[in-house]
């Protein structure tokens, strides 16, 4: 019997690896400029958590959760989202000291049961950052600068930074009922699910995906329009803080992302190079999530970019990843150079080069050709006559070069 990969699930094969990694160590690298640390949260939460928090008219919550009882009884959900975790885990150890601001970073896999297609997956991957305990518009724009300078310092130019204000809970419920009010000849038309979706929360008729329905919002009232004028003020703050970092933006006031637990700004990165799944980031503030899990009011904001998305944004621009460090190749022509092959190979290692050998003593000629498939840049070739003469022989693979050396001369090329 075969097995395959479940629907919506990716293997990450050793020929791509090398791109995941340079991804995430140049996030870790960027977050830690900025002084975030990073936090690891279980693959599994109490199902509650998210529930409590994406909310209950979030397709996150009615469609998409991994949930199952485990074998005590326990309703549990496999990671649906970053943010809910990493805060369950900030408030169970007491780090959310009143007046101080807490930075952390993740990256994690995240599980949603959606219809699998391109950049979209069942099992998909996240990093993410949480500036945790400030109110200012300031930290919004750090937060939004993060995402951005992730994206340019990998080389990606060409993708739109839209940024909106969904303002606090007084202003959203007027403009909850101004929304429910304009579909209003729409709702007949609509599933039953979509109907009680939408009564839960009409924001979610922005996000239909019913092509009538998507045609009337077009014209739908704005949120920007609702705004209390603490908001807009501070909306106006974000601006020019954005601008001032040299961050090219646009107001998107029909952006009110997919999560119920946003508050004030909401900000999406999306691609046009990668098809319908344009999203390659998105995030926004949560001033009411920690107080809802039972943590102090903790004003926050944060973000989450997709790593399967990012991935196929800098593919689309033609961004390369090199694979890591050159192979060297330390081949034996027979068993008896066997054991001073491996002593050279662990000292190329110990020097830090990622070298290899055959340890089934196969024909030089077929350590050739694992040299080659491998991307070897170096063989070094042990033979009688190399023994002979205390020497080695040195095959440049990229010129085809061959000569015999020292082994300290042969060493001292390979380390240059
Ligand atoms: P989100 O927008 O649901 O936000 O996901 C963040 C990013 O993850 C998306 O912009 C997209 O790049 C990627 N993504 C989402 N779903 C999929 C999928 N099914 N397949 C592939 N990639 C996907 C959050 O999850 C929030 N926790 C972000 C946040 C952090 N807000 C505040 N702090």
């Amino acid at each position: 019997m075969r097995f395959q990969a479940p629907r919506g699930t990716e293997d990450v094969l050793p020929a791509d690896s090398h791109k995941w990694v340079r991804l995430e160590s140049a996030f870790r690298s960027l977050a830690g400029r900025y002084g975030y640390r990073e936090i690891r949260t279980p693959t599994f939460e109490d199902r509650d958590l998210f529930l409590r928090t994406a909310g209950e008219s979030s397709d996150v919550v009615t469609k998409q959760m991994y949930e199952f009882q485990d074998k005590g009884g326990r309703d549990i959900c496999l990671k649906a989202e970053g943010t809910a975790p990493a805060m369950r885990a900030m408030i169970e150890h007491g780090l959310l000291q009143p007046g101080t601001v807490q930075k952390v970073f993740y990256v994690t896999p995240v599980f949603r049961y959606e219809r699998p297609q391109k950049g979209r997956l069942r099992e998909h991957h996240q990093v993410g950052i949480e500036l945790i305990g400030s109110p200012s518009p300031a930290a919004d724009a750090e937060v939004i600068e993060i995402a951005v300078e992730f994206y340019r310092g990998l080389g990606l130019r060409d993708f739109r930074v839209l940024v909106n204000s969904i303002g606090r809970e007084d202003c959203r419920d007027r403009y909850r009922a101004a929304l429910l009010e304009f579909a209003e000849p729409m709702l007949a038309s609509m599933s039953e699910e979509g109907l009680a979706q939408a009564r839960k929360n009409p924001l979610r008729l922005l996000d239909s995906k019913d092509p009538a329905m998507i045609e009337w919002m077009k014209s739908a009232p704005l949120i920007l329009d609702y705004l209390e004028p603490e908001s807009a003020e501070r909306f106006k703050r974000l601006q020019t803080y954005l601008k001032d970092a040299g961050i090219d933006f646009e107001v998107a006031p029909r952006i009110v992302r997919g999560l119920d637990y946003y508050t004030e700004t909401v900000f999406e990165l999306d691609s046009s190079q990668i098809g319908a799944q344009g999203a390659i980031g998105g995030g926004g503030r949560y001033d009411g999530l920690i107080e809802q899990i039972g943590g102090p009011p903790t004003p926050s904001v944060g973000f989450g970019i997709g790593i399967e998305r990012a991935l196929l944004a800098l593919e689309a621009a033609g961004v390369e990843f090199q694979p890591e460090a050159s192979r060297v190749f330390v081949a034996s022509a027979g068993e008896a150079h066997f054991d001073r092959a491996l002593a050279l190979s662990r000292e190329l290692r110990a020097q830090g080069c990622s070298v290899l050998n055959d340890p089934d003593g196969r024909s030089l000629k077929s350590q050739f050709r694992q040299a080659d498939k491998a991307g070897a840049t170096y063989i070094v070739i042990l033979g009688d006559e190399e023994a002979d003469q205390e020497k080695v022989s040195l095959k440049d693979l990229r010129t085809g070069d061959q000569e015999m050396l020292s082994w300290e001369a042969a060493r001292a090329r390979i380390l240059s």
